[in-house]
C-alpha cells in the first residue's frame, strides 16, 4: 500500500507522513505508540494496514473527539489516552511495541484557537497551555521575577533581548493586567531594531510555550521511557520543529548509538555495545514537494533510531540538561 499523501483527501497533512510510515513500515502489522495524536493523521495511515494496532496519546482535550470516531472504525485496533506523553509508562502494554512516535510542537488547530493565545493574533488571555497544565503564561508573566522571566527568555527562545523585554514587563504589569496583544507589543518596543520576517515576538512566545507545557521535561522523561518500552528491532522516531527540541533529541539519540572510538593513544577499551543503531544518520527533512502543499512544514527534522540490544536506562539526558530543567523549577511558586 502507497503511503503517498493525497492532497484531496485530507485537509490537515501530517508531517514527513511518507517518511515515517517508510521507516516503521506498518505494512508488516504490529502494534505503535503515537505520542502526540493531534488529529490522527499518523495513526489513521497506520491503521489503514490489516493487522496494525496503534496506542495514541494527547494532553490535548479536543483530540478526544477525533480519537472516538476512531476507536468506532477500528474495534479492538485503537485506543487513545488523554495524558501527557510522560506518563508512557503507565500505559498498560500487553504487545510487543514495534515503533514509537513523537510529532512534537503543536498542532494548527491548537494555533488557531485563540483561547490558547499560541498565536500571535490572539486577541484574549495569555494562555498557551496545550492541556493538562497546572499553570498558564499569564501566570508567568505576571508573578514570575525579572531575573527568572530572562532565563526563561534566554535559554528556552535562544532570545537576545531577553533582559530588556523582561526588565519591560515587570515595569507594564504593575500599571496592568497584560494580555497577548500586550506582550506582543511590549517585545516589538524593547526589540526596536528588527530586520527578520518572522513576528519580533516569535522567541519570546517559544519561550513561553515551552515552559508552561514543561517541553524539557516531557521531552526528557518520555525518550527515556521509550527507550525501555520499545521492543527488540522497534523504532523510535521524532519530529521536532525547533533548534532545542532537534538538540535534545540528537544528544539522546548519540548517546545510545554512537559507538565511542576510543582514543589511539591509550590503551585499547573493549567497547560496550550500544543497545541503538541509527536509522536516519543525518535528519530528513521535508522535500520541496511537501513544503509547496504545507509551508509550517519547513522547520521539521525527523529523527529515528532502532533497538538492537539491552537498554539499561544509563541514558545521561537528564544531567546534560539539567540546567534547563532547573529552570522549569521557577514554576514550583505559582
Ligand atoms: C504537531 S501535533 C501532532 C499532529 C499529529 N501527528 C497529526 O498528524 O495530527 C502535536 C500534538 O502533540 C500534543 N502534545 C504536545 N506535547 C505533548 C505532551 N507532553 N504529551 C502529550 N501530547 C502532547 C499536542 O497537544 C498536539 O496535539
Amino acid at each position: 500500500m502507497s503511503a503517498t499523501i493525497s492532497p484531496e483527501k485530507i485537509f490537515h497533512y501530517p508531517v514527513l507522513l511518507n517518511e515515517v510510515i517508510n521507516i516503521i513500515t506498518p505494512q508488516n502489522g504490529g502494534t505503535f505508540i503515537d505520542c502526540t495524536f493531534g488529529q490522527g493523521g499518523y495513526s489513521k495511515k497506520i491503521l489503514e494496514y490489516p493487522n496494525t494496532k496503534v496506542i495514541a496519546i494527547d494532553r490535548d482535550k479536543n483530540s478526544i473527539q477525533i480519537a472516538s470516531d476512531l476507536k468506532q472504525k477500528f474495534k479492538g485496533r485503537f485506543s487513545f489516552h488523554n495524558i501527557k506523553f510522560s506518563q508512557i509508562k503507565d500505559l498498560k502494554i500487553d504487545d510487543e511495541v514495534k515503533g514509537i512516535i513523537f510529532d512534537f510542537g503543536y498542532s494548527l488547530n491548537q494555533v488557531k484557537n485563540h483561547s490558547t493565545g499560541l498565536s500571535f493574533e490572539s486577541t484574549g488571555e495569555l494562555n498557551m497551555k496545550m492541556g493538562l497544565n497546572d499553570f498558564s503564561a499569564k501566570d508567568v508573566i505576571n508573578k514570575l521575577d525579572q531575573r527568572e522571566l530572562e532565563q526563561i527568555f534566554k535559554y528556552f527562545g535562544e532570545e537576545k533581548n531577553s533582559k530588556l523585554i523582561s526588565k519591560k514587563i515587570v515595569f507594564e504589569r504593575k500599571r496592568r493586567n497584560l494580555n497577548t496583544q500586550d506582550l506582543v507589543n511590549i517585545v516589538k518596543t524593547a526589540k526596536k531594531k528588527y530586520y527578520t520576517k518572522t513576528n519580533p515576538a516569535t522567541k519570546v512566545f517559544q519561550a513561553l510555550r515551552i515552559f508552561v507545557n514543561k517541553e524539557i521535561s516531557e521531552l526528557t522523561k518520555s525518550l527515556k521511557e521509550s527507550a525501555s518500552i520499545v521492543s527488540q528491532n522497534g523504532i523510535i522516531i521524532t519530529v521536532s520543529f525547533h533548534s532545542l527540541e532537534d538538540k535534545i533529541c540528537k544528544f539522546f539519540f548519540n548517546n545510545l548509538s554512537k559507538q565511542d572510538k576510543g582514543s589511539r593513544y591509550l590503551p585499547e577499551k573493549k567497547s560496550l555495545k550500544k543497545p541503538f543503531i541509527f536509522v536516519t544518520k543525518k535528519p530528513i527533512k521535508p522535500t520541496p514537494q511537501e513544503l509547496k502543499l504545507n509551508p509550517p512544514s519547513r522547520s521539521a527534522k525527523l529523527r529515528a533510531i532502532k533497538k538492537i540490544g539491552t537498554y539499561e536506562n544509563d541514558s545521561n539526558v537528564f544531567s546534560k540538561y539539567e540546567d534547563l530543567l532547573n529552570i522549569e523549577k521557577f514554576s514550583e511558586k505559582l
